[in-house]
């Protein structure tokens, strides 16, 4: 049974949610980041007796310098010996043509999925290191959600891939720099998952394809009606939230876990088609299934 502090972000719903309760089993004291106290008070609520006074819910939107500095001191002041592991799960998805899509829209989903999961990295790291320092030999974890799409781009989520192309990009450069300290910056990229993150993407089509104006390029309309068709199907074939969680889990109690974790036989096949298929022949299939 593990007693050492984490801290997840995005934990009301999906994937946050299924690991803030997964790692409070395992034993973990579980600093779950929430954006509305009532989120906080469920996720304690949906916790087994056993395991809940382990769960603390903390505010914290990841655009917010104030709730990032408070949710650090209260990590602190309940572990003085350091932050054992950073989980940056809060994200969300960014649908439309890119052609349709606004800088401000661009710079909202950046500001969470990015930069907002930088500044808390930043302002974990003196505690991840106290807590190296403190467990000789021991080492302290970051880990990104990352996804199948920080690999492969498909059409009408221009910016969502951006942002996840980027995490991955960030988390390989942390992981060089903080490897001599002692923290392991590993990402975490899941394929289809059934959380809210599903539905959400389809209401972000359906607004996306009532915006368009009717003299945009036909093959937009089409093609948004495809990935929604796409995501439709995804919501009964995808992976389990519980299967990111378990494989969060297992990161944590590795001590020299790798760079990255695919999650869902999805990714993993998708991943090897890229690997193994003449580029223009993986891009054909590609807009084979999402536009037409
Ligand atoms: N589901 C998938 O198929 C899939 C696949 C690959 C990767 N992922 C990644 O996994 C992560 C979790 O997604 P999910 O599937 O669990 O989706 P979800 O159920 O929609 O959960 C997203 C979480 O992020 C939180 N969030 C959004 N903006 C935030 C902000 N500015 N500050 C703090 N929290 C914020 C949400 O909080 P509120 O409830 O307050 O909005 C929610 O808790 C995301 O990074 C996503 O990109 C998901």
């Amino acid at each position: 049974m593990r007693s050492d502090t984490v801290l997840i972000t995005g934990a009301s719903t999906g994937i946050g949610r299924s690991t803030a309760l997964h790692l409070a089993e395992q034993g973990y004291t579980v600093f779950a980041g929430v954006r509305r106290d009532a989120d906080g008070a469920a996720l304690v609520a949906a916790a087994p007796a056993a395991s809940a006074a382990r769960i603390v819910p903390v505010l914290l939107d990841v655009t917010r310098e104030d709730h990032i500095r408070d949710a650090l001191a209260r990590v602190e002041a309940h572990a003085p010996d350091g932050l054992y592991a950073l989980i940056n799960n809060a994200g969300f998805n960014l649908n439309g043509a890119f052609e349709y899509t606004t800088e401000a829209e661009a710079r909202t989903l950046m500001e969470t999925n990015v930069v907002g999961l930088a500044a808390l990295s930043r302002a974990a790291l003196p505690l991840l290191r106290r807590y190296v320092a403190g467990h000789p030999g021991a080492t302290a974890k970051l880990v990104n959600l990352g996804s199948i799409g920080s690999f492969v781009g498909i059409p009408w989520e221009a910016y969502y891939h951006a942002s996840k192309f980027a995490v991955l990009g960030l988390s390989e450069a942390m992981r060089h720099e903080l490897w001599p300290q002692g923290i392991r910056v590993v990402a975490v990229c899941p394929g289809g998952i059934v959380t809210d993150f599903l539905p959400k993407t389809q209401a972000g089509l359906n607004a996306g394809l009532a915006a368009l104006p009717a003299d945009a390029p036909p093959n937009y309309r089409t093609g948004m009606q495809k990935l929604l068709a796409m995501a439709g199907k995804a919501s009964s074939m995808g992976s389990p939230p519980e299967a990111v969680a378990k494989r969060i889990g297992k990161v944590l109690a590795t001590a020299q876990p790798r760079m990255r974790y695919m999650v869902g036989v999805d990714a993993r096949i998708t991943l090897v088609l890229q690997r193994w298929l003449p580029e223009a022949w993986f891009h054909a299939v590609i807009r084979s299934q999402f536009t037409a």
